[in-house]
């Protein structure tokens, strides 16, 4: 376990998150921030609370700066606004850029060490904008957004088939959104091609209710956005780096040059250990895979373009 992680951000995300790290202890502190005065202290005292019942030794502690956070080894990054009525795409993006910067100026400042995982919306964008503030290379600055696609993809595939999603092997890449790309010629069950099990009209409506897997939870809520499987997929990441497992899970990372592009966040193939981003895997794409990869760089190039950093 790690000495201490810190959770920014104790909303719906920050706050499963850190029970999640807690629960699997993860590391022995959990330090919950936020700006809400009483919010992330109070969550963080009931977690805590409910460590004689789970029997976990995690402590969590709340609070609304980053003193308790000083010499956090790993920072999940999960503050923002959600979008609000009248609101325009590009004024949540600032607003949630402005946010992130102010965040990371202090994980600059207290956490210099850190390997950051950013999970606020909208992803690519935001992780640019960590790294940049941070100054951290691209080994400890990274996005959550294809494990939580796959996983999304992955549970559809199972309900499908009628088997363990523990059977189900995907890989989602590309952008957080409308242009992510499902790679169906590498998904699997049990080493099966899922082409062999399902017919295309089948697969086309999975891949299409994975790509708008955020906004059905929306739907439903009504008001906020999903949570429970967000924060369970940064958390795998988390646990991922905390025990050097060397796994490869898709996640936002700089990309200089793999798969032909630069200068920009995407959702890549990458083996994580102990020191963040240890590599990229280059795979064989089809050319209409690697067309929407290319449109996915694209359209978070233009969503950068709004920010000033
Ligand atoms: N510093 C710390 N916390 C902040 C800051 C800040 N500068 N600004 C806002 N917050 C906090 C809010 O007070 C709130 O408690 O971030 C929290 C966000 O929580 P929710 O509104 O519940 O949002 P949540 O559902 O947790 O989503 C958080 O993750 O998945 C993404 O799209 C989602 O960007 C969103 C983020």
């Amino acid at each position: 376990m790690l000495t201490k992680i810190t959770v920014v951000g104790a909303g719906n995300v920050g706050a499963t998150a850190a029970q999640r790290l807690a629960e699997k202890e993860l590391a022995r502190t959990v330090v919950l921030v936020d700006v809400i005065e009483g919010v992330p202290q109070g969550k963080g005292l009931d977690q805590w609370e409910s460590a004689p019942i789970e029997g976990f030794d995690t402590r969590v502690v709340g609070a609304n700066d980053y003193k308790p956070a000083a010499g956090s080894e790993l920072v999940v990054v999960t503050a923002g606004i959600a979008r609000k009525p009248g609101m325009s795409r590009d004024d949540l993006v600032r607003t949630n850029a402005d946010i992130v910067k102010q965040v990371s100026q202090q994980i600059k400042q207290h956490c210099p060490n850190a390997i950051v995982l950013v999970v606020s919306n909208p992803l690519d964008v935001m992780c640019w904008v960590t790294k940049q503030v941070t100054g951290f290379p691209r080994e400890r600055v990274l996005g959550m957004a294809g494990v939580l696609d796959t996983a999304r993809y992955r549970a559809f595939l199972a309900e499908a088939l009628d088997v363990s999603v523990e059977d189900i092997q995907a890989m989602v890449l590309g952008g957080h959104g409308d242009t992510m790309v499902p790679l169906i010629s590498y998904t699997t069950m049990s080493g099966i091609p899922v082409t062999q099990l399902l017919d295309k009209t089948t697969l086309d409506k999975i891949v299409e209710r994975t790509r708008s897997g955020g906004a059905e939870i929306v739907n439903y809520l009504k008001t906020g956005s999903a949570y429970y499987a967000p924060s369970a997929a940064v958390v795998q990441m988390v646990d991922a780096i905390v025990h050097d497992k060397k796994r490869v899970l898709p996640c936002a990372a700089w990309v200089q040059g793999e798969y032909g592009v630069s200068g920009v966040y995407l959702g890549v193939p990458c083996k994580l250990g102990r020191n963040g981003l240890e590599r990229i895997l280059e795979l064989k794409l089809s050319a209409e895979e690697q067309a929407a990869l290319a449109k996915s760089a694209a359209a978070v190039k233009e969503t950068m373009a709004v920010v000033q950093l």
